[in-house]
């Protein structure tokens, strides 16, 4: 696979790897299974553009994305020169951040993107466009690929990409999305895909507001309709109200349909999040006086790991 220039047309720029009927198919699958997965929500995207800033309880532009700006110093220094590969761009404003900053130090940048919803990367595409054409910007190169699949579906090889600079990857996790796996399933698809000494970082929601958070999710049109959609065409569920419930035992905010779980997102607690990352081989990076790299603002936390075996 090879990384295109940003201003190719945008049909060099992503490749599909995934069918509305695969994702129908596992739809169906989920809700005999009893749980519906993250992916689907997202597939009515209309709805997630629809629940911008402080509506949406991920809240990203107020909190992650300012963290990430405050933490430019430190960051900074370790992701540059490194060849950014996103899991997940939805609206993107967190993501295009380390972009920017790779800019701003060598008017070059390198991003594979990965996303089951093209509409995202399309988005993001246009942004990376954009911004080449401010003035501090003038004359940067943008690398890009756009890869319109399941994570659950990447493989070692699908990251042998051809005519790159850079050896070492940042792999990018931003807005919550590992809140919405089961948690053994990311880290395992972390562990295969990222090889030795790559960044691996994730910004996260804490779990310090504990069961306050949930009253951003209860009641919440906007969110509760994104949620809903996902199940409107199951005449037996499409009716039936969401019960919101907060899992003390792991820290999940959980939306029930009958016995479906049609909706989960786990806050997480910094020291646990570095002790479960270990244990798949990421280690936390560390700072100045070897202070860890962990950052918090808000109800938001954002790690920088290393995978060291
Ligand atoms: C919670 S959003 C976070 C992205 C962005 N920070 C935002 O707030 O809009 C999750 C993103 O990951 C994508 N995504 C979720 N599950 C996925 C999966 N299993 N495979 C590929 N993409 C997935 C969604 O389409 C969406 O773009």
């Amino acid at each position: 696979m090879k990384l295109k220039n940003i201003t190719a047309d945008i049909e060099e720029l992503i490749i599909t790897n995934i069918s509305e009927k695969e994702l129908d198919d596992r739809l169906r699958d989920g809700i005999e299974k009893g749980v519906v997965s993250g992916e689907q929500w997202f597939r009515n995207y209309n709805f997630w553009y629809q629940t911008p800033a402080f509506a949406n309880p991920y809240k990203t532009p107020y909190e992650e994305l300012r963290l990430v700006m405050t933490k430019e110093k430190t960051l900074k220094p370790h992701l540059v020169r490194t060849l950014k590969v996103y899991y997940g761009l939805g609206i993107g404003d967190t993501e295009i951040i380390p972009v920017i900053w790779d800019l701003l130090v060598d008017k070059y940048a390198e991003i594979y993107a990965i996303d089951v919803i093209r509409d995202f990367i399309e988005n993001f595409i246009q942004g990376l466009k954009n911004l080449i054409y401010y003035p501090q910007y003038l004359n940067s190169k943008i690398k890009f690929l756009g890869y319109n699949t399941l994570f659950e579906k990447l493989k070692p090889t699908d990251f042998r990409l051809d005519n790159i600079k850079y050896e070492r990857f940042t792999h990018i996790c931003f807005g919550n999305t590992i809140g919405n796996f089961d948690q053994y399933e990311i880290f395992s698809i972390f562990k295969k895909l990222i090889k030795q000494d790559d960044y691996l970082l994730l910004g996260y929601q804490l779990n310090i507001g504990e069961k306050l958070i949930i009253k951003q999710y209860v009641g919440n049109v906007r969110f509760n309709r994104l949620i809903k959609a996902c199940i409107r065409k199951f005449e037996n569920l499409k009716d039936k109200e969401i019960k919101w419930k907060y899992n003390d035992e792991n820290d999940f905010v959980e939306a029930w349909v009958d016995n479906i779980l049609v909706f989960r997102s786990k806050k997480y607690d910094q020291k646990k999040l570095e002790d479960f990352a270990r244990d798949y081989g990421f280690e936390i990076e560390r700072g100045k006086l070897r202070k860890p790299l962990h950052f918090k603002e808000g109800l938001v936390g954002v790690s920088l790991f290393r995978k060291i075996s």
